[in-house]
């Protein structure tokens, strides 16, 4: 019998305790002895794993966040840390372990898996910043949460003939910011992966209003180089450029929180069940995420070597729909 254990790292994302059940219970289901890490890696440094039988994951399939808990642990990332990491591991007869997280939590894996220790890592992440998985728990809910908030602003927006800066989540990428653009029909959208100057946003805010629209919605990536604060602050001291008055809404964790949607749970459900068949046929240092529109493995030394790229023919789309 295989003990195997679980844990969640990194941002929240909902989706991720479709992906605990689905783990435990397909384990359980092969036979395996389950367990789960609470708080991701500082729970293998405090020595913080608990039996998970089948039922211990009833009632959360439909709720957001993780019942094992998360945590950004800055000791796991000292060789000290993933030491302590593996003899916890060892003193409990873990044989393998399962992350779910993004892409600090997959270093994370990759460097167990360096030290010996059998790790796949399960792709989620509200950011989709993971290389080689095409989309990771929680986007879709995270993008769906971002867009209703862009269709209630536009609304008051046009009502009042205001712009409207709405910063979205993206530490490092501006996925999330450039589909809700897309989707809510946003008039400028500013990312990361793109130097935009807080000039260049009110030049098209200006000319937003010149052309007679009744609002102007930018979508601001938080990681962008000037983020909603920042492009605020320039705009404020440039009114009369603007034409439009201007009003900013931080999102934040608004889109991190609450159930995960139909596809989160389906994919987060299928991606748990595909980490314990890799296991079974022997597979370790792996991701497995979503290739080619199903479950599948990419080489963690893959994913932490390289950067996922935003299609930036998407920008250009959006410029055309102005
Ligand atoms: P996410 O997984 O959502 O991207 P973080 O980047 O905050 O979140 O990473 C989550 C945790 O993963 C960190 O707190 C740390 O414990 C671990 N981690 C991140 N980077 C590394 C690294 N370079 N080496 C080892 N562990 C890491
Ligand atoms: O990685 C997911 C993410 O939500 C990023 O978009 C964001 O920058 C970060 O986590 C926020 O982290 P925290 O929850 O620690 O504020």
């Amino acid at each position: 019998m295989k003990r195997v254990a679980v844990l969640t790292s990194g941002g929240d994302a909902p989706g991720m305790n479709a992906a605990i059940r689905s783990i435990v219970r397909t384990g359980i289901d092969k036979g395996w002895e389950m367990f789960g890490v609470r708080l991701g890696y500082k729970g293998l440094i405090e020595e913080r794993i608990v039996p998970l039988k089948a039922r211990d994951v009833s009632g959360i399939l439909q709720l957001g966040g993780t019942m094992l808990g998360s945590a950004r642990c800055l000791e796991f990332k000292t060789p000290e840390g993933q030491a302590k990491a593996i003899r916890t591991l060892n003193q409990f007869g873990i044989e393998a372990l399962i992350v779910i997280g993004g892409n600090g939590s997959q270093t994370g894996s990759y460097k167990l898996s360096e030290l010996n220790f059998p790790v796949v890592g399960v792709a989620s992440t509200i950011d989709n910043d993971l290389y080689g998985s095409e989309i990771t728990i929680g986007v879709d809910t995270a993008l769906n949460i971002a867009l209703e908030s862009v269709d209630r602003l536009k609304t008051t927006a046009s009502s009042h003939q205001r712009a409207f800066l709405i910063e979205v989540m993206g530490r490092d990428c501006g996925y999330l910011a450039l589909m809700t653009g897309i989707a809510g029909g946003a008039e400028m959208v500013v990312i990361p992966e793109v130097v935009t100057k807080p000039e260049e946003v009110a030049a098209v805010i200006y000319r937003s209003y010149e052309l007679g629209k009744a609002h102007a919605i930018v979508v601001v990536a938080e990681g962008a180089k000037y983020n909603a604060e920042k492009l605020m602050n320039y705009c404020d001291e440039n009114r009369d450029a603007l034409g439009f008055k201007l009003r900013a809404t931080i999102l934040g964790h608004v889109q991190r929180g609450g159930n995960p949607g139909a596809f989160d749970r389906i994919m987060a459900t299928r991606l748990g069940a595909a980490a314990i068949n890799a296991l079974e046929r022997g597979e370790a240092g792996v991701l497995v995420g979503w290739v080619n529109g199903r479950p599948g493995s990419i080489p963690l030394k893959e994913v932490v070597s390289n950067k996922k790229q935003l299609d930036l023919s998407l920008v250009e789309l959006s410029k055309t729909l102005f």
